[in-house]
């Protein structure tokens, strides 16, 4: 049985001075709630800020980018080896913002994701289809490309520490959720991938999410499906109230 494990993409939301006081309220509104993974992925410069006021609590601390060397001339970019030194736990890779705004790559997802595990930090690494391909019907065949290209060369040890993401471009912040059946057909699909990857006993390990405009309405009939084991929450993450709700909603 996999614990569920969800996790508050903030984007490019909230100031280090408004990431703290969000997680101080949000530490107290989860500090009775037990049998879930809970992370909140800040933009960089709230990772300290978030870091301290997370002290005592069970709650995660995760990043939304990084830079797959340890250090170099690469101006702006943020290396794993940063992050470990931050205590960052999980680090979001290959969201499709960062796919579609910033040009990156199945092979440059890969870069990152093998730097990851190098730094002992957990990957969640996140694949989608975009409307277009949906309607298509090529959706399987996607994700099934960005999940060999991101995940070539990982090890099935690695591969015990990865979650995956599965976030429907055209769900991600426009209210539209794909159906829990939907979800489940893609997350069973993605898990096929991994038994082939990785074998059984490993596949049956990795976490996969559900991401795109879920809610505490949907949260329920998300995670009752079998293959699907949390969720990557944006808009609904930045409120105390419905990212609790979602975690709640959970277990
Ligand atoms: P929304 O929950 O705002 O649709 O965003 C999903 C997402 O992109 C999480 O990574």
């Amino acid at each position: 049985m996999r614990k569920p494990f969800i996790a508050g993409n903030w984007k490019m939301y909230k100031t280090p001075v408004e990431a703290a006081a969000f997680v101080r309220e949000l530490k107290d509104s989860l500090k009775d709630v037990s049998g879930v993974d809970v992370a909140v992925c800040p933009p960089f410069p709230a990772l300290w800020p978030v870091k301290e006021a997370l002290e005592g609590s069970d709650i995660a601390l995760g990043a939304q980018n990084m830079h797959f060397e340890k250090e170099g001339a690469f101006t702006g970019e943020v290396s794993p080896a940063m992050l470990q030194d931050l205590g960052v736990k999980y680090v979001i890779l290959g969201h499709s913002e960062r796919r579609a705004c910033f040009g990156e790559t199945d092979e440059l997802i890969n870069q990152k994701i093998k730097a990851a595990f190098t730094w002992g930090l957990n990957p969640i690494f996140c694949v989608g289809e975009t409307l277009e391909e949906r309607e298509r019907g090529i959706t399987k065949a996607v994700v099934e490309i960005q999940v060999l290209k991101g995940l070539a060369e990982v090890t099935a040890e690695q591969a015990e520490n990865l979650t995956i993401a599965y976030e429907p471009v055209w769900a991600i912040g426009t209210g539209k959720t794909a159906t829990p059946e939907d979800a489940q057909e893609v997350c069973r699909f993605i898990r096929e991938l991994l038994v082939n990857l990785f074998g059984k006993e490993i596949a049956e390990k990795v976490r996969i999410q559900y991401g795109g405009s879920v809610k505490p309405e949907n949260i329920k009939e998300l995670i009752v499906q079998p293959d699907i084991d949390g969720a990557l929450v944006g808009g609904a993450s930045l409120k105390v109230d419905s990212f609790t709700a979602i975690v709640k909603g959970s277990i």
